[in-house]
């Protein structure tokens, strides 16, 4: 059983034990007491099957489990094992004679420990990781305070006072609530040395202004503007660069000096370019509120960087990114020598309830052609591909080539938003048809295409490849380790208490900020506890992955800049820090990011004089 199911289960459970205490409370109360007995039995079997389950969990990752250890799993224990002591010899008596057995005394323990298992049930989607010390003593009041309410109605309640005692816990536990709040994680290593205001501000960390020996300039204007599009024969509302969805594609070679003067002539909200997955110099990242201002109606903002990296790799706007992305502000930047034979970049994205493949829908390739097909995920979900008709490999991930890339077919590709895939074979006799999610995208060659392939297993990419000396690796000592557990929860998000999506039980502005100092080797650990998977994006550095689930990557090694983070899964990547600023560091699912899952990353020494903006 993976962790996800585990966490599937430990709810059910969760919900038994409540609905069976609850339920024997309700039946006593109700004066039939054989029915009570039964279901506290049923009570007592199912909380001690919970107490397997939470600490199973454990096994999985001490971030799932330890809300049930230290919290919830206790007070339904006690709870539990109260009701059975003091209720049980009442009932198994009230039964034994055939009187009523609706005293308070059977009845109140009985309750107490049903609200006990809710506080269980409803903690992970409230609270979630961590449980701190003010979640403990606000849930524990909580459940008192429901405790003694109860008791007064039943009657023979304990006087008005026993209140207070419960009432000072839960202010008490509130109170370390606002208190507990660092602003800084330094992840184990050294705080800053440098003083705050001292150092080098992301304003002026700028790229170079001349290509590379040898390289040329390319230099394009993006107007972002309000447009329409066609899609599957309706026309919709769209934004985009140039008025075009996608935006002009960038294409360059290594050391090409890339310069594009972006204007916004009537987006409201604001643009922005960020290059991602392009480790641009921190100041033409893009990231409104860190980086810059956002681009208003009217403004301009010249980016400039050396086409250093080569591959597939994407822009979008920054502000306000979760709906300029989805109307359309996007576009590609495939830094490559000209190709040979057939070279395509397919931006995948969806308008409204329609995904397309960007492009033309059909190719001609004459057989031996060779072909390169590079997909963008610009959605904020994963995509599902399968290429049939052909045997192919998957030759680079997130614009970095796999080493040994092995023969793939009958094998299903799944895409994290943001990431890039691409795939390369020569042109068989046949026909080619790439799907995307089981429907026809890409169709090369004549004739009849084959049909929608079903049931392809998915490629596990963190075995696929040969595997290849790194720089560093899982065993490496690192100056800096960091951990980010993700998921749903009660949070403050631009000042307002929301069901946000939340980093280490925070959301975004007041996830503390990551600090390094360059130079630093850093390693991540990403723990999803969550219900939706969380793809991880750092701004301004790939990352290498070390493990997954514990599991080490035994394929090529695999150098990601969006990684999906399933719902129980844990990851832990590993980057150098080797390009200062300060960084956007968040989930890909656009609309989880606007609502909290996101945090910052600085380098000692520099300073942002942006600010207010939401840096999405
Ligand atoms: Cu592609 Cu911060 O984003
Ligand atoms: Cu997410």
């Amino acid at each position: 059983m993976n962790t996800a199911q585990l966490i599937a289960l430990d709810l059910l459970v969760t919900l038994l034990a409540a609905a069976g205490w609850l339920g024997a409370g309700v039946a006593a109360a109700a004066r039939r007491a054989r029915v009570a007995t039964a279901l506290l039995a049923a009570a007592a079997i199912v909380t001690i099957v919970r107490v397997t389950t939470a600490v199973a969990l454990a096994t999985g990752g001490w971030w799932f489990a330890q809300d049930r250890v230290v919290l919830t799993g206790p007070l339904l224990g006690v709870a539990g094992l109260a009701a059975v002591l003091v209720a049980g010899p009442r009932l198994i008596t009230a039964v034994r004679a055939g009187t009523p057995g609706n005293s308070p005394s059977a009845v109140v323990p009985l309750l107490v420990a049903g609200y006990a298992g809710a506080a269980g049930l409803l903690f992970p989607f409230l609270v979630g990781y961590p449980a701190t010390w003010g979640d403990v003593l606000v849930t524990v009041a909580l459940v008192g305070t429901a405790g003694l309410v109860t008791w007064r109605i039943a009657g023979s309640g304990p006087p008005l006072w026993t209140f207070l005692p419960v009432l000072a816990m839960g202010l008490a536990g509130v109170g370390a609530g606002f208190a507990s709040g660092a602003d800084l994680d330094t992840g184990g290593g050294p705080a800053g040395a440098h003083p705050a205001g001292h150092g080098v501000s992301v304003a002026d960390l700028r790229g170079p202004a001349e290509p590379a020996p040898g390289g040329q300039v390319r230099r394009y204007t993006f107007t972002a503007r309000q447009t329409t599009v066609e899609v599957a024969g309706r026309t919709v509302e769209a934004w985009g660069y140039n008025g075009q969805v996608p935006g002009p594609p960038i294409t360059a070679a290594e050391g090409d000096l890339i310069e594009v003067t972006l204007r916004n002539a009537d987006i409201g909200r604001g643009v922005t370019l960020h290059w991602h997955g392009y480790d641009v110099p921190a100041g033409e990242d893009g990231a409104p509120g860190v980086t810059q201002d956002a681009v208003p109606p009217g403004g301009e903002y010249v980016y400039r960087f050396r086409a250093d990296q080569v591959g597939t790799y994407w822009y979008h706007t920054h502000s306000a990114s979760d709906v300029g992305v989805r109307m359309g502000l996007y576009g590609t930047l495939v830094v490559a020598p000209p190709a040979a034979g057939l070279d395509l970049t397919l931006p995948v994205h969806t308008f409204g309830e329609t995904t397309v493949a960007g492009g033309p829908g059909a190719h001609d390739a004459a057989p031996g052609t060779p072909v390169r097909l590079r997909l963008v995920n610009t959605d904020s979900v994963p995509h599902r591909f399968v290429l049939s008709g052909t045997a192919y490999r998957l030759v680079a991930v997130d614009g970095a080539d796999l080493n040994g890339p092995g023969e793939l077919r009958e094998v299903e590709l799944r895409l994290p938003a943001g990431g890039r895939y691409d795939l390369a074979f020569a042109m068989p006799s046949g026909p080619v048809a790439l799907f995307v999610d089981g429907e026809p995208g890409l169709r090369l060659g004549v004739g009849e295409p084959p049909p929608a392939p079903d049931g392809w297993p998915e490629l596990d990419i963190t075995r696929y490849g040969t595997p290849a000396d790194t720089a560093f690796g899982p065993e490496s000592r690192f100056d800096r380790s960091f951990t980010l557990v993700l998921d749903r929860g009660i949070a403050m998000v631009d000042g307002v208490p929301r069901y946000a999506h939340t980093v280490n039980g925070r959301a975004y502005p007041n996830v503390p900020t990551q600090l390094v100092r360059e130079g630093d080797l850093v390693e991540t650990t990403v723990a999803n506890r969550g219900l939706e998977t969380h793809p991880w994006h750092l701004h301004g550095h790939r990352v290498l992955v070390l493990e997954r689930n514990g599991h080490r990557v035994t394929g090529s090694p695999l150098w990601m800049d969006t990684f999906d983070v399933r719902p129980g899964e844990v990851w832990r990547v590993a980057f150098r820090a080797d390009n200062p600023g300060e960084w956007m560091n968040h989930c890909h699912n656009l609309a989880h990011a606007a609502q909290g899952m996101a945090l910052h990353l600085r380098y000692d020494g520099v300073t942002t004089p942006f600010h207010g903006g939401h840096g999405d």
